[in-house]
């Protein structure tokens, strides 16, 4: 069996509002458009997923939130409707799931032999969160390909972003271990915003877009410092600086998942693909891929 490979990184943010926008048959909500940059980014990067050959697709998301350890979804199928507890008005979808279970066990089990607690989530009726479909949806919305969903063990919460980074880190390399034993083609997705200081009200449309812009400029500069360190293939630095950034955006880096896919991936230093930067209720939300392969990665923006 040949070795395995993680064959794209992507920073997916999931505010529902682009699913919304879109107006999926799997989404009772209806939207008159809204987040066009975002959305036309999204496409775009979905685009070049359909020319890559992988196997899986495996996400890290803030949404699934775990204080004992990480878990790994470890059933085939999950199907449900996923309603968004902040936007109900915008988000209903019916969602049919398929997970690539081997690779989640492996995966599992790799990080255990590393020292982290880990338990996989066999419980039928559990409802897969709206990072996860999201960020899914905008990549692949046709859902042809099983996906496995990592929960976000909250070590910023116990401890501090510092710990997190670390223990983020270390799943990272222990999932990348695992993908490499199982002779499978990964893309990797790291599913959240930059800066997330948000209004905490919503315009009588939600999807007026003269309502929409950053919560204030200090985030900007924050994110496109981001941005800028990621052109430069300056991965280390990023993961170095999340722990201040963390603090200073109130970012959902503070869950661990940029850090787990940049240890996964060895650190790049290489440019990201830059696919689009668009605020959604004031937070920074920034596409990104990480493509290893010299031949196809491009300039996008
Ligand atoms: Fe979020």
């Amino acid at each position: 069996m040949s070795k395995g490979e993680i064959v794209l990184g992507c920073l997916a943010p999931h505010p529902p509002h682009v699913v919304y926008a879109e107006n999926p048959e799997q989404n009772e909500a209806f939207a008159e458009g809204g987040w066009e940059t975002l959305r036309w980014g999204y496409h775009r990067l979905a685009r070049k997923l359909k020319k890559i050959d992988y196997d899986a697709m495996v996400i890290f998301t803030p949404h699934w939130q775990t204080y004992i350890g990480t878990h790994f979804l470890g059933l085939p199928k999950f199907q449900s409707k996923s309603v968004d507890p902040v936007f109900p008005n915008l988000f209903r979808y019916n969602y049919d799931i398929s997970v690539d279970v081997d690779l989640a066990e492996e995966m599992k089990n790799e990080a255990s032999e590393a020292g982290i607690i880990t338990k996989m989530m066999r419980n039928p009726d559990f409802r897969v969160d709206y990072g996860t479909i999201t960020s899914c949806h905008m990549l692949n919305p046709e859902w042809d390909k099983p996906i496995v969903t990592i929960s976000s063990n909250r070590n910023a919460h116990y401890y501090s972003a510092e710990v997190m980074n670390e223990q983020a880190g270390a799943l990272g390399e222990a999932c990348a271990k695992a993908i490499e034993n199982s002779g499978k083609k990964v893309v990797l997705i790291s599913s959240h915003s930059l800066s997330h200081r948000h209004f905490v009200t919503e315009s009588p449309l939600p999807e007026d877009m003269s309502k929409e812009h950053i919560y204030n400029h200090s985030q900007y500069v924050w994110d496109m410092k981001l941005v800028e360190l990621m052109r430069e293939g300056k991965m280390k630095e990023v993961v170095d600086i999340i722990p201040e950034f963390t603090e200073q955006t109130i970012a959902e880096t503070e869950a661990g998942g940029l850090t787990w896919m940049m240890a996964a991936m060895g650190f790049p230093d290489f440019s990201a693909e830059i696919y689009g930067y668009q605020s959604v209720i004031g937070t920074g939300n920034l596409i990104a891929a990480w493509d290893p392969n010299s031949e196809t990665r491009e300039i996008v923006l």
